[in-house]
């Protein structure tokens, strides 16, 4: 089929939620991606953060293969070993806590926002969350997203969100009320701009939090998995969490999430008031399995480190040769360039010269590359960034 009549069905048949663009895609392999003329990508942001391992990983595709020969779905009334085993490898890796499993970050950040509730036995309800947070789609996790313009067209949400702003400890305190139950937030905010939540204030916040019953609750739908050079944000930190989030690159590709539940509430939820129907299925929970196994295997996090130096240095580099770069931000191999410029002109010009990257917050580039991303590809990637830089240059000293 023709690239033509396919972007002719989106539009016919599509929902229009997204803002597509680009080629039509057909085949990927590691940070490379292939269009249906045959043209070959670099893509530097695989999958919004998901594909951690890059595209069509083999260790991957054998999982899968074999594990949809042995059994794809099983009930959650049912025993199987292999949820079973991945919440044991995601406890033993992280913190003392019991795993329940769902489908999407929104779905586990709607969990977390429902054990809060549990945690306030009615009488405690209120969120506090953060500014220019993201937690997705949901109602619940709408609500809990500190961005007006995803709420806008929605009103009313839900009652009993605060908005406190990042990295600020006072402001956090000013919205702490007699009914507050929990606070939500992400180490690096994401799609707010890659953010990095400083040291000091997670510890003055975690110990707060500690000392008056407020449930902690860490996002880490797109910081977990490796992606910061520890295999959770918060290992950055010196902290453990009371709940964590986890998504995107759990499952390298394949739709699971996990809320993580310290052990010492855990047990206040009981049988019947959470479910998800697809949630932890052996397909999904085999292949993430699998997932935790690469990376160890590999040595993912020691190249996260490796690499996200490397790259931070390179973009260092090429905020000097280019005033319109204002700061570079992130941790490891999730970094940022926030321009004093729009970005999405720069995005579609990195399209054109075959390279994927994203924008967030109308003036942020975001670049988070495979774990597995070599240093070549990174070499390539900042070519043909130097490249469409050049060209903006250009075009603002001519004024074109
Ligand atoms: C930090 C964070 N939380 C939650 C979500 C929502 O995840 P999903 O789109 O899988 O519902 C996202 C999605 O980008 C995210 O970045």
């Amino acid at each position: 089929m023709q690239e033509k009549e396919i972007k002719q069905i989106f539009k016919k048949y599509s929902l229009p939620t997204y803002t597509r663009v680009g080629p039509v895609f057909v085949k990927g392999k590691g940070s490379w991606l292939w269009d249906s003329n045959g043209n070959k990508y670099l893509d530097l942001f695989p999958g919004w953060g998901v594909s951690i391992l890059g595209h069509s990983h083999p260790e991957i595709i054998k999982t899968i293969s074999h594990q949809a020969g042995q059994i794809i779905h099983l009930p959650n009334n049912l025993f199987f070993s292999e949820q079973a085993l991945l919440a044991q490898e995601i406890v033993k890796k992280s913190f003392p806590s019991k795993v329940f499993f769902g489908n999407s970050g929104a779905e586990a950040i709607e969990g977390a926002i429902k054990f809060s509730r549990l945690y306030g036995k009615n009488k405690k309800y209120e969120i506090i969350i953060m500014k220019d947070s993201f937690h997705g789609r949901t109602f619940g996790a709408l609500s809990a997203t500190g961005q007006k313009k995803y709420k806008e067209s929605f009103k009313p949400i839900l009652p009993g969100f605060k908005e406190a702003k990042f990295n600020d400890f006072n402001s956090f305190k000013k919205k702490v009320t007699s009914k507050t139950s929990a606070v939500i937030l992400e180490l690096i905010q994401g799609e707010g701009g890659v953010n990095v939540a400083d040291k000091e204030y997670i510890v003055k916040l975690r110990d707060y939090c500690k000392k008056n019953s407020i449930l902690f609750i860490v996002d880490e739908v797109q910081t977990g998995m490796g992606r910061t050079g520890k295999l959770f944000c918060y290992q950055n930190y010196p902290i453990i969490p009371d709940i964590m989030v986890l998504s995107k690159g759990l499952g390298a590709g394949v739709p699971i999430s996990a809320m993580m539940v310290h052990k010492d509430i855990a047990d206040l939820i009981k049988p019947g008031m959470h479910a998800s129907t697809f949630g932890g299925s052996p397909f999904v929970t085999r292949v993430s399995m699998e997932v935790f196994k690469i990376i160890d295997k590999a040595k993912l996090l020691d190249n996260v480190n490796k690499m996200g130096k490397y790259l931070y240095l390179k973009l260092c580099g090429l905020k000097k040769e280019f005033s319109f770069i204002k700061e570079i931000r992130g941790k490891g191999l999730m970094t940022a360039l926030e321009l004093r410029i729009e970005a999405s002109p720069i995005f579609k010009k990195c399209l054109d010269e075959k390279m994927i990257i994203n924008v967030t917050h109308n003036n942020v580039l975001r670049i988070m590359p495979a774990l597995n991303v070599s240093k070549e590809e990174i070499d390539e990637g900042i070519k043909r960034l130097r490249k469409v830089l050049d060209n903006v240059k250009e075009e603002i000293s001519t004024g074109r």
